[in-house]
C-alpha cells in the first residue's frame, strides 16, 4: 500500500488529521479514560534503578543541593543526571565498603557510566526546555513534587499536554521568586519564625545592577522589601517582573511542537 504521509512527517500533524476525528467518536471516550490513567501516564509508578540512590536521603536528610548534581538545569533544555564521578565525590571516603555502592565502584573503576533508567518522558514531537522555566520562576517543586522525601525517584505530575497547558494559561499561581526555585519547602507568606519574607538580588533579572555597577531603580524599590504574602498577589508582580507572556501566546501550539 503507498504511504499515506511522507516519511518526514511531524506525527503531531500526523494525529491532527487522523486522530482528532478518531478522538470524537464514541470510542474516543474509553481511549481518552486511558490516556489519562496512571498506568498510561506513569504517575507514581517507582521506576526501578541500578543502584538504590535515594533524593530522601541526599537531598531531604544531608541537604545537598539540587545543582551539585543536576548541573546544567539553568542553563540548558536537559538537567543532566551526574556523571558517576560526582558520586565518588563522597563515596570515596564515606560508605566505601557497602554492597548498596558496589554498582557506583564497579561503574568508577571501569569507567563506563551507570545506566539509570528515565523516570520522565515528555514524547520527541513535544518541545520541553528546563532553564526558561527555571529563569522564570517555576520551581522544581512544581513539577516533580516533594522530590525530598523520594527513595527511589517517581513521576509526581502527568506531563500530559492539558497539565502543560493548565499551568500556560495562569503562570501567575506557579510562580515563584527565582531565589526559591530549588527550595522543595517553600510557601509564600511569612519565614519560620514570623518575619515576612523580602527580595533578596537573586529574584531580580539580570541581578538588578546597571552597567556602572549601581542598582536599578527597579532593585532599588524592591531589595530588603517584604514580599507580598500570598500567591495571587505575589504572582501577579511575579509575571512584570519576569516577563513572562500573555497566556494567548503561551497556549500557541508551535511554542511547544516546533
Ligand atoms: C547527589 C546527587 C543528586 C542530587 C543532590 C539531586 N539529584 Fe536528582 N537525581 C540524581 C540521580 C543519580 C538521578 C537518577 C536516578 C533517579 O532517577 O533517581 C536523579 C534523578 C532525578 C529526577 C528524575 C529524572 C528522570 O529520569 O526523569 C528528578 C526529577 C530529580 N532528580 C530532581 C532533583 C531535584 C529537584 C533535586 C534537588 C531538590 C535533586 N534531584 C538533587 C542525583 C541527584
Ligand atoms: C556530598 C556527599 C555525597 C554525594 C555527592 C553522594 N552521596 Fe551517597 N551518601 C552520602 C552519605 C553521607 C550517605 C549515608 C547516608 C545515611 O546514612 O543516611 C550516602 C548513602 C548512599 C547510599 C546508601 C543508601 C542510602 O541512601 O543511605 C547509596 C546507594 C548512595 N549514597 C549512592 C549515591 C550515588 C549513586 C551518588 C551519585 C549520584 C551519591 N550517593 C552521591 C553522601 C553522598
Ligand atoms: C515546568 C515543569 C518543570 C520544572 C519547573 C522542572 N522540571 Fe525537570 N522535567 C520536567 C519534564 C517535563 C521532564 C521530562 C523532559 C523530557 O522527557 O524531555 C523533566 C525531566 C527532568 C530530569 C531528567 C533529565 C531531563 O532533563 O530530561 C531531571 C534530572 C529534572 N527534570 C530535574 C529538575 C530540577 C532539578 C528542577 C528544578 C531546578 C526541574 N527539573 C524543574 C518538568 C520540569
Ligand atoms: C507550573 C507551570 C508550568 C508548567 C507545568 C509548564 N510550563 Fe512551560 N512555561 C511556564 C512559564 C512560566 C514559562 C515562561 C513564559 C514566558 O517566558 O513568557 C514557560 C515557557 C515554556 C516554553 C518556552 C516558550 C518559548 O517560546 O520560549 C516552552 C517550550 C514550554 N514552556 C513548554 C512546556 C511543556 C512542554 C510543558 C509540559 C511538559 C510545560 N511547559 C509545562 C510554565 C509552565
Ligand atoms: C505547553 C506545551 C504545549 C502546547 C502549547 C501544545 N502542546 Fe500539544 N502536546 C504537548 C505535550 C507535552 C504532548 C505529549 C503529551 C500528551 O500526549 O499529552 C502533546 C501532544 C499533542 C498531540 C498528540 C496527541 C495527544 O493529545 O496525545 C497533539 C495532536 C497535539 N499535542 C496538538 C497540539 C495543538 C493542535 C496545539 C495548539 C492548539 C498544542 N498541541 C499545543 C504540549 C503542548
Amino acid at each position: 500500500m503507498a504511504q499515506i504521509f511522507p516519511k518526514a512527517v511531524n506525527p503531531v500533524t500526523r494525529l491532527l488529521v487522523l486522530g482528532l476525528p478518531m478522538m470524537f467518536g464514541a470510542t474516543g471516550v474509553g481511549l481518552a479514560a486511558f490516556y489519562r490513567s496512571s498506568y498510561a501516564t506513569g504517575v507514581d509508578e517507582i521506576v526501578p534503578q541500578p543502584v538504590a540512590f535515594s533524593h530522601a536521603h541526599h537531598v531531604g536528610q544531608l541537604g545537598i543541593h539540587c545543582l551539585y548534581c543536576h548541573t546544567s538545569v539553568e542553563e540548558s533544555h536537559f538537567a543532566n543526571i551526574p556523571p558517576t564521578k560526582t558520586c565518588m565525590n563522597c563515596h570515596q571516603e564515606i560508605w566505601t565498603g557497602a554492597d548498596l555502592l558496589a554498582p557506583v565502584r564497579a561503574s568508577y573503576r571501569a569507567d563506563t557510566p551507570i545506566v539509570w533508567n528515565r523516570v520522565h518522558n515528555v514524547p520527541h514531537y513535544a518541545y520541553f526546555n528546563h532553564s526558561i522555566h527555571v529563569a522564570k520562576g517555576v520551581g522544581c517543586y512544581s513539577c516533580h513534587g516533594p522530590v525530598d522525601d523520594m527513595n527511589l525517584t517517581w513521576q509526581s505530575k502527568t506531563l500530559l499536554m492539558e497539565w502543560c497547558i493548565n499551568c500556560h494559561r495562569n503562570p501567575q499561581e506557579n510562580l515563584r521568586p527565582t531565589s526559591e526555585v530549588f527550595n522543595l519547602r517553600w510557601q509564600p507568606g511569612a519565614t519560620a519564625d514570623g518575619s515576612p519574607q523580602v527580595w533578596v538580588r537573586a529574584d531580580l533579572p539580570n541581578y538588578g545592577k546597571n552597567p556602572d555597577g549601581t542598582d536599578t531603580t527597579e532593585a532599588a524599590e524592591l531589595l530588603g522589601k517584604p514580599r507580598p504574602d500570598n500567591q495571587p498577589e505575589l504572582g501577579k508582580v511575579l509575571k512584570e517582573l519576569y516577563h513572562v507572556r500573555d497566556a494567548v501566546t503561551l497556549i500557541g501550539c508551535s511554542n511547544c511542537h516546533r
